[in-house]
């Protein structure tokens, strides 16, 4: 069992004082920064590039996970290695056919790789291309915007890609992401998920480290 790892979702800051909160969040001992990348073509929403991530380097050492909710992602994967990414996820709804392809060019600029999928996709979809993943996301809610409230229909997926994921014998971890919440996560972490994001629920707390600290000891 993958020891539980606090990703929290950077879409929740305050982009004024981006390195402050990066510093906060590091000091709070959170494992994995979680970087939301959006075009305004895949979601309706623009967030940052790869020069917002690059800066933040000098705040934190902390391994940036980036959630790339872009088209064409591997149009943008080397530019997002260069920023420092350590782990970047792309959608199986944008990727497709091209989803193997874009994981194993990931993998040869010696970044960590993993496919994200929507709550209506159907983990099946992704089962041939595990072996190519370092972790696999899961969504909890559509993606876009943080703040919004957890699918509850997504809890018996986590288990059913957990279990895929033990049939690979491979080390792949599981995230989830979108409405986590202390009420929910000790549900997600049963079924199996043990990268936990979460952005509101944390940066509504003035006390960040004891929130993490709850999140993964729940
Ligand atoms: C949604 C993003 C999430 C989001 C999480 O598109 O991928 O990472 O910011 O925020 P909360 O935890 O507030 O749902
Ligand atoms: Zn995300």
């Amino acid at each position: 069992m993958n020891k539980i790892k606090i990703a929290p979702s950077m879409l929740s800051a305050d982009f004024s004082i981006f390195g402050e909160e990066v510093r906060a969040i590091t000091a709070a001992k959170a494992d994995y920064l979680h970087l939301d990348v959006m075009d305004g073509v895949f979601v309706k929403n623009l967030s940052f590039g790869p020069k917002f991530i690059k800066d933040a380097r000098r705040y934190t050492n902390l391994p940036f996970d980036a959630h790339l909710m872009i088209v064409e992602p591997w149009r943008y994967i080397e530019r997002f290695a260069e920023a420092g990414a350590d782990i970047i996820t792309v959608h199986y709804e944008a990727c497709k056919d091209r989803l193997k392809d874009t994981l194993s060019a990931i993998r040869k600029l010696n970044v960590k790789c993993g496919a994200v999928i929507n709550p209506d996709t159907d983990p099946e979809l992704i089962k041939d291309v595990l072996e190519y993943c370092d972790i696999v996301l899961l969504m909890s809610v559509f993606p876009g915007f943080g703040g919004q409230k957890f699918i509850d229909s997504v809890v018996p997926k986590i288990k059913t890609v957990s279990d895929m994921i033990k049939s690979t014998g491979k080390d792949i971890e599981l995230e989830i992401d979108g409405g986590i919440t202390k009420e929910n996560v000790g549900i997600v972490k049963e079924a199996g998920a043990n990268v936990i994001v979460a952005g509101s629920t944390i940066f509504k707390e003035a006390d960040r480290g004891r929130i993490i600290k709850e999140l993964r000891e729940i």
